[in-house]
């Protein structure tokens, strides 16, 4: 907190602490000029213009006081000057006029006044403080930063003050350099607060619980698990082929698509198949563990096999209760009449796929080359996958690119993409491309979406 107007409130300097917070340290008296003003004429005097640029005005603190000396006369307004000499002339006239004396207030602050900022501001040294990291991301009670090395020296300090200053925090981690390359979850050090890394989080109406420590979670990603959620339509099915703790399955469940989730990690299963429980799916998303590139060349034949139980609306109590009035009265309820085509028929065929491995997805497209071939020859089966695919699925790949320009970029996804499909994309692909976030200076990660051409699910492609 810098000096405000004459009044400096700012935390004492602690440079030297390092290793461990002493909240008692930060405490400060700080007299101010006080005029006393009768309770009646407050309001009137807070407004008054020539005292706009007088009156106390610091965060967290009232600018008219109860008289310590004579709690129940006047009152006291906080000025911020501490001396008379130092009022403006309009203010010093505006308070004459009144007729009003002064005293000396004692402000007293402590740990418990200044922000995370404040005190952080207190404690690093000056070349630090440019940067300081008293921002973080929430997950959860948990707070989770990304040190620069310059910070470590002080990161149990920092750790400490963020957790005070943030009531619903409870663990505070740093990432470390290194991430699983293959799951994609970060190692983490505990910095402050209890070791509890099982988080407790809400996104697009569905509870996620999950061990921080041992899958992947990126709420940076929430406005992504929307944007995709938003284009399923609520008779459709999905395949979600990386799909960690379920940020884009249950969400597409809870609007009424049946879902087939996987994820390789143990963990990330382990907390889908808890979340599905917990979000009250279980009819809809089928989990499975396995490698992504075995999930995608099975997961057409599995659905055929043990179709999806067909689409029922999900309705909101409202309806719900709106629903069951109309039964007693045995009137239709408007909803049942609307669409019921789809409602009888089990779903087996899968209208999109989600790939959200952008390290490495599309070199998993390969997969798809004659996925809609059966593998055992079986023509039944094979006459059934041809009618039930008459529309190709969609395929939602995600990417990373360090071209910046967007019509580089595009050309070089289009480009990696084409080569694991064994042919390129081309105009009756309904190709689009997404820019999902910046990652890094020079890298972006983006979203390429396209129907899975017929000639490759078919293997029929002959070589360029
Ligand atoms: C970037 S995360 C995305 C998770 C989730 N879909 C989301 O949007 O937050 C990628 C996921 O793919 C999983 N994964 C990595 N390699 C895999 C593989 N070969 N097969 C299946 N899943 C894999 C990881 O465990 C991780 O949960």
């Amino acid at each position: 907190m810098s000096e405000y107007n004459g009044i400096d409130a700012s935390p004492p300097m602690a440079r030297w602490m390092k290793d461990t917070l002493d909240r008692s340290f930060f405490h400060r008296l700080i007299p101010v000029l006080a005029a006393r003003v009768s309770p009646e004429k407050t309001a009137e005097i807070l407004r008054a213009q020539p005292l706009r640029k007088t009156v106390l005005d610091l965060p967290k603190i009232k600018s008219i006081v109860p008289d310590p000396g004579n709690p129940n006369g006047d009152k006291l307004l906080l000025l911020r000057v501490q001396h008379e000499a130092d009022l403006t002339p309009e203010a010093r006239g505006y308070l004459r006029a009144h007729g009003t004396t002064f005293t000396i207030y004692t402000l007293k602050l402590n740990y418990d006044y200044w922000t995370a900022d404040d005190i952080l501001h207190a404690i690093l040294p000056e070349e630090l403080l440019d940067g300081a990291p008293s921002g973080f991301a929430a997950v959860g009670h948990l707070a989770h930063l990304n040190l620069n090395d310059e910070y470590l020296p002080y990161k149990h300090v920092i750790g400490q003050v963020i957790m005070d200053k943030n009531k619903s925090i409870r663990t505070v981690v740093n990432k470390l350099n290194s991430i699983d390359t293959k799951f994609r979850f970060f190692k983490m050090e505990l910095i402050a607060g209890e070791p509890n890394y099982v988080v407790q989080h809400s996104e697009l109406d569905c509870r996620f619980i999950f061990d921080f420590t041992q899958v992947y979670w990126n709420s940076r990603l929430s406005a992504e698990h929307e944007r995709l959620v938003s284009l399923f339509r609520p008779t459709e099915v999905v395949a979600d082929v990386f799909a960690g703790v379920g940020p884009f399955a249950l969400p597409a469940a809870k609007k009424g698509c049946g879902v087939l989730a996987n994820d390789l990690n143990p963990s990330s299963y382990k907390y889908l198949q808890a979340n599905i429980q917990d979000n009250k799916v279980t009819d809809l998303v089928r989990p499975s563990c396995e490698d992504g590139r075995d999930f995608i060349r099975n997961v057409v034949w599995e659905v055929l096999d043990s179709p999806l139980a067909p689409y029922t609306p999900r309705l909101s109590r409202s309806e719900e209760r709106a629903r069951k009035k109309a039964k007693l009265a045995n009137t239709p309820y408007p909803e049942e009449e609307a669409d019921t085509s789809s409602r009888s028929v089990p779903r087996n065929r899968i209208a999109h796929f989600v790939m959200n491995l952008p390290d490495s997805a599309i070199t998993f497209l390969d997969a798809f080359r004659g996925i809609l071939k059966h593998p055992r020859g079986c023509d039944s089966v094979a006459a059934a996958a041809a009618v039930a695919y008459a529309e190709m699925p969609m395929v939602h790949c995600h990417c990373f690119t360090r071209e910046m320009v967007q019509e580089s970029a595009e050309r070089d996804i289009r480009q990696r993409v084409g080569e694991q499909l064994g042919r390129a994309l081309g105009a009756d692909d309904e190709v689009s491309l997404h820019l999902v976030r910046s990652v890094a200076p020079n890298k972006d990660m983006y979203c390429i979406s396209f129907r899975l051409p017929r000639d490759v699910a078919f293997d029929l492609v002959t070589s360029e």
